[in-house]
């Protein structure tokens, strides 16, 4: 470039901030899509040469003009290479949202940029993390509330300095903006437009134990004797890499793990389900069934010139799946179908699909990278559009092969990478964490705002994935793991042990302790994930979600709500200056102690909703291990001397609950002449529930010691 013309560059990126001024204040096109729900388009043009969602989970035809009432009004306008939207918000409104960034529950004040990044050591305020939702709840101070989705898989980046301001590359896209009276109803709307979690197998919900690696397979089996002889819960063991040979996806270290189905049997007998890790990179490697059997297929991500784009992984220099066309998920599909056969697999783990390249800057895919997508994702297009929805394709492909080989269980995906409404394929967990406070203080916040961002299934490494951590800290860890949506413990190859029996036997019994809570509570955890399944609520939901007009709750993630009726005190808010607490209102709610036993100190106390009664069951050493034949109601009245609750079952896995077989009890509690009456007030559904069953009421707080009947 000569002097002049680059100076002539330079005086248009100077001013290029004024050109964006000069064109502010677009109104844009709006149109009705739902009750409530408008799509904003910058013009008509854009409307009219749009690319499909990818978010969505089908089109969503315009309705009719965007009604008078509407107030959210977004005003966008161009800047160099890219697209601005900004809304105000009515002043005291609280910002939640962007899914897992790394920062505090209240997003008001942050900055998140959507891309999906391989992001080990990852900090409070990283910039991008592995997933990306570009997405915002607002809840204005009377409680009502709104949530804006950029539609579009290309980099975002959120700002919410002052008000929403969403930046974009790549061609204008729509903004979806849903109006609702509560963040509840604008969180359930997100879900029937992108989708909602499909319910998952019920030994998910169990407690889930995984090192990188358990390897050889005697290994594993020696970790799942621990747990049994220790009378430890623990439904899933995982596989990490080692279990393959070289670090190949598709194939069985011969030595390791000569027998993975051997070994996914004994596991069986013994109450474990497995579940095995799958990478998206295939080694480069001609001669090599799965290499040789891609390239004849052409399912390879390329480069402009045709070639496949080449990056390092764990296996070496590979290729990359194409996962945005059918053609290669079903490719993908068949081979996840054989592997799950031969490891005896119960669910799968995709990792390092961001896609993670090491020893690049960018530590993904060349931009320039093209995909062969269909025409459903927006047609072949550079890896720009597709980044962030590769590990969902991938999820999605993951999804199709379990379902394709065992249509009559439900299949199980946890993905690293996703996008939004990838809910729909796959678990989330949150990536490469660290064993320090900071981390532990990420572990709500993330999981909250996952919830709150259409995806309820989620949770941390427990412990920590990268460094060491003492005993004290591990417990603390594990009670608040315990209580996520997924509870998994994991960590890195080459760092400490982080079983629950690791750091001696006080630890242990409080892990014990921490893992017994979740197992009594697993009936009213699955009944809270079947709501979540079919109204998209999240299972994790903030403590504003308790009362979304007061203005103090806003801020509050030490305490956070299981569902509707349970109140988790993490028991840390005074380390952090916690002022005030939900659960000190003993008149809304009271303390509950689930796991017989000395109160442990490092736990988080438990608190119901007053009038509401939540179901528990029998520790048990996994999830199906006996029917459900003890049921305990911890009744909780109100004001009144009543209560309700839910029980929902059915078989735990498959999908008979479809048609009808299921079982949904209502309970509830009434108070005549000071005797608590619990009834089953209705059932619903064919499923048989043990005949044998017997309940057990608990009256919470102030009741207890009244006279009980029933049910
Ligand atoms: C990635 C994953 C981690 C896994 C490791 C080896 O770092 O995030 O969970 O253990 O890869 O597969």
């Amino acid at each position: 470039m000569d002097r002049s013309r680059r100076f002539l560059r330079m005086l248009t990126l100077a001013l290029a901030p004024l050109a964006f001024f000069r064109t502010a204040h677009a109104q844009g096109v709006g149109e009705a899509i739902g009750d409530r729900i408008v799509r904003f388009w910058p013009d008509d043009a854009a409307r009219s040469s749009a690319l499909p969602s990818i978010a969505l989970q089908k089109p969503m035809p315009a309705l009719g003009p965007v009604p008078d009432s509407f107030v959210v009004r977004p005003e966008f306008a161009s800047a160099q290479g890219g697209r601005i939207i900004k809304l105000s918000v009515p002043r005291g409104t609280a910002l939640y949202g962007m899914g897992e960034a790394p920062g505090r529950l209240r997003r008001d004040g942050q900055s998140s940029v959507m891309w999906n990044t391989d992001a080990y050591g990852y900090r409070t305020g990283s910039p991008s993390l592995y997933q990306s939702h570009p997405w915002v709840l607002a809840v204005r101070p009377d409680g009502s509330s709104f949530g804006v989705l950029a539609d579009t898989p290309n980099r975002v980046t959120v700002d919410l300095f002052k008000g929403i301001e969403i930046r974009a590359q790549g061609p204008a896209f729509p903004l979806i903006v849903i109006e609702r009276d509560s963040p509840a109803e604008v969180v359930s709307a997100l879900a029937s437009l992108t989708g909602y979690m499909p319910l998952p197998p019920r030994w998910a919900l169990g407690f889930q134990q995984c090192r990188y690696s358990y390897a050889p397979a005697s290994e594993v089996l020696r970790i799942a004797r621990e747990f049994r002889d220790r009378g430890l819960p623990c439904d899933v063991l995982w596989m990490d890499i080692d279990y393959m040979d070289r670090h190949k996806p598709f194939t069985f270290d011969p030595v390791g793990f000569a027998d993975p189905k051997g070994l996914a049997d004994t596991l069986h007998t013994r109450g474990f389900r497995s579940v095995w890790i799958l990478d998206p990179g295939i080694k480069e490697e001609p001669g090599d069934a799965i290499y040789d059997h891609g390239n004849r297929g052409d399912h390879w991500v390329k480069m402009p010139d045709g070639e496949p784009f080449r990056g390092k992984v764990w296996p070496g220099m590979c290729v990359f799946p194409d996962f945005t066309r059918a053609s290669t998920r079903q490719w993908w599909a068949d081979r996840v179908g054989d592997v799950i056969e031969r490891a005896g697999a119960d669910g799968l783990w995709n990792d390092m699909n961001e896609p993670a390249v090491v020893d690049v800057r960018s530590k993904t895919m060349s931009e320039s990278a093209r995909h062969d997508a269909d025409a459903e994702l927006g047609g072949p297009g550079y890896h720009t559009r597709y980044h962030n929805v590769y590990g969902m394709q991938m999820a999605r492909a993951s999804r199709e092969g379990m379902l394709a080989k065992r249509p009559e269980r439900r299949p199980f995906v946890l993905s690293r990478a996703n996008y939004v409404g990838g809910q729909r394929y796959a678990t989330s967990w949150s990536g490469d964490n660290g064993s320090t406070a900071e981390h532990l203080s990420l572990v709500v916040p993330m999981a909250v705002n996952l919830g709150l961002s259409g995806q309820p299934f989620s949770g941390p490494d427990i412990g920590g994935y990268a460094g060491p951590l003492t005993g004290e800290e591990f417990a603390v860890w594990m009670g608040v793991g315990a209580l996520m949506p997924f509870a998994r413990a994991h960590t890195e190859k080459g760092n400490i042990r982080k079983e629950p029996w690791s750091f001696g036997p006080k630890v242990e019994a409080t892990c014990r302790r921490a893992l017994e809570t979740r197992y009594r509570l697993l009936p009213y955890l699955y009944t809270v994930f079947e709501e979540a399944s079919r109204t998209g609520l999240p299972v994790a939901r903030p403590a504003f979600f308790a009362d979304p007009r007061s203005g103090w709750l806003r801020n509050i993630e030490y305490e956070f709500l299981l569902g509707g009726d349970l109140l988790v005190d993490l028991q840390f808010g005074e380390l952090i200056g916690a002022a005030r607490r939900l659960s000190d209102d003993r008149r809304a709610w009271r303390e509950a102690t689930v796991v017989a036993g000395e109160p442990d100190a490092a736990l988080p106390g438990l608190s119901v909703r007053a009038g509401a009664i939540v179901p528990l069951g029998p520790v048990v050493a996994y999830s199906d291990e006996r029917p459900l034949d003890d049921v305990e109601l911890l009744v909780s009245l109100d004001a009144g001397g009543r209560a309700e609750g839910t029980l929902y079952e059915d078989a735990g896995d498959g999908y008979a609950y479809q048609q009808g077989e299921y079982s949904r009890l209502k309970f509830v509690a009434e108070t005549r002449g000071g005797v608590v009456h619990v009834s089953i007030a209705s059932r619903e559904g064919r499923f048989a529930v043990p005949a044998a069953r017997r309940y057990r009421v608990t009256l919470l707080g102030a009741a207890k010691g009244a006279k009980v009947q029933g049910p």
